[in-house]
């Protein structure tokens, strides 16, 4: 006969896989809030706690769906996107109407006033049926080894993306909103590391926000943005930003330094010493380098941001073309190959670490 110990521990297993058979749920009622702007709606009270009617008034419908509205919400509220109270809202004992806040988590998922630093578009992209679908190929990938997003689309992301407005506008919006947050944290942790740049090129700088971030805390910086052609002729014109669109698997433009924020992750080994060689050739041989924002796997790890490692390298095996995440020898390795054989890895306030390298 089993324990009682054995029977909670199998009972646990079987919870687990309830748990993470339908994790998806989590971020369906996640990106359904994000759609409906409940984070905006509820901060637009003014920062009081307010009823699922107040909420629900604000959602721009005749007849808004509130008994589905309140169950998505006690979902969200359990898993801390937002925070409910069943104070009365007219200070009467036997009013109690919950009532809801946001918490530090929804901060993240305005979209209106005090959205300055938001992971919405993040949200609605990643959770996007076009880059859901290829998730479901991850099988066939372990048994083919074949790209997901081709078998789910027919061609590459970035093939997609010049196709189809839609999507290039979803994914650019969704990379430029993490570049607000990221790049504020690589410039706390990177002060010094700016500092004698006189001209900055961001090799895949999408539409330009990440440079357009760093610029504005060293205005003496000449920033380039280097991307493909149909991502920069939709960026919008930044101070002391000049857009160039090419192929930096061709050529990179000439720079003092080169920054390059999640573009390494995206292409396999050979892919990355190729675009490394190219920067390597666009920087001065004595005092450039390569500034390089990624993260750096630690797959045992326990801070804050680890775990996500291992999810975002799932990410890549779901989107990229043969992109990856990449522990420190692995990244040791491309760098030496593409022509850095020094590097210095410096922790940043977020998900990505800086990985600096020199030529020489
Ligand atoms: C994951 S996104 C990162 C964008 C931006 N660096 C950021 O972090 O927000 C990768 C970028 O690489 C660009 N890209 C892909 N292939 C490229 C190529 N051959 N030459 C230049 N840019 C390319 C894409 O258009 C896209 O903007």
């Amino acid at each position: 006969m089993e324990s009682l110990d054995e029977t909670e521990e199998t009972l646990r297993g079987q919870a687990l896989v309830w748990k993470h058979m339908f994790a998806f749920a989590d971020s369906m009622a996640l990106k359904c809030a994000v759609e409906l702007r409940i984070p905006d709606i509820i901060h637009s009270y003014g920062g009081r706690p307010v009823t699922l009617a107040q909420i629900a008034s604000r959602i721009p419908s005749a007849s808004p769906g509130t008994p589905y509205l309140a169950r998505i919400m006690r979902l969200l509220v359990r898993k801390n996107i937002f925070s409910a109270n069943g104070c009365p809202p007219d200070g009467s004992p036997e009013s109690h109407e919950t009532l809801y806040s946001l918490t530090p988590s929804s901060r993240w998922l305005l979209q209106g006033p005090g959205s300055e630093l938001s992971l919405a578009p993040m949200v609605l992209m990643e959770d996007h049926p076009w880059l859901m679908s290829p998730w479901h190929c991850l099988g066939d990938c372990v048994r083919t080894g074949g790209i997901a997003f081709e078998m789910a689309h027919g061609r590459k992301v970035w093939d997609f993306a010049s196709e189809n407005p839609e999507f290039n506008r979803l994914f650019n919006d969704g990379m430029a909103c993490t570049s607000k947050i990221t790049v504020r944290a690589i410039v706390e942790g990177y002060k010094e590391g700016f500092e004698s740049i006189g001209s900055l090129v961001d090799v895949g700088g999408g539409i330009g926000g990440a440079l357009a971030e760093i610029i504005k805390s060293y205005p003496h910086i000449q920033g380039i943005n280097f991307d493909l052609p149909h991502v920069v002729a939709t960026a919008p014109a930044h101070e002391r930003v000049t857009h160039v669109g090419g192929d930096m698997f061709d050529t990179v433009p000439q720079a003092d330094a080169v920054f390059m924020k999640w573009i390494m992750h995206d292409w396999g080994d050979e892919d990355c010493v190729k675009i490394l060689r190219n920067c390597r050739k666009a920087i001065p041989e004595k005092n450039g380098k390569v500034i390089i924002a990624e993260i750096v796997l630690k797959p045992e790890g326990g801070g804050m941001f680890d775990e996500m490692g291992l999810v975002f390298d799932m990410v890549m095996i779901a989107h990229s073309s043969g992109g990856k995440e990449r522990d420190e020898l692995e990244w040791k390795k491309i760098l030496e190959e593409g022509g850095f054989p020094r590097y210095n890895i410096i922790k940043t306030p977020s998900l990505v670490s800086i990985i600096e390298a020199f030529p020489l």
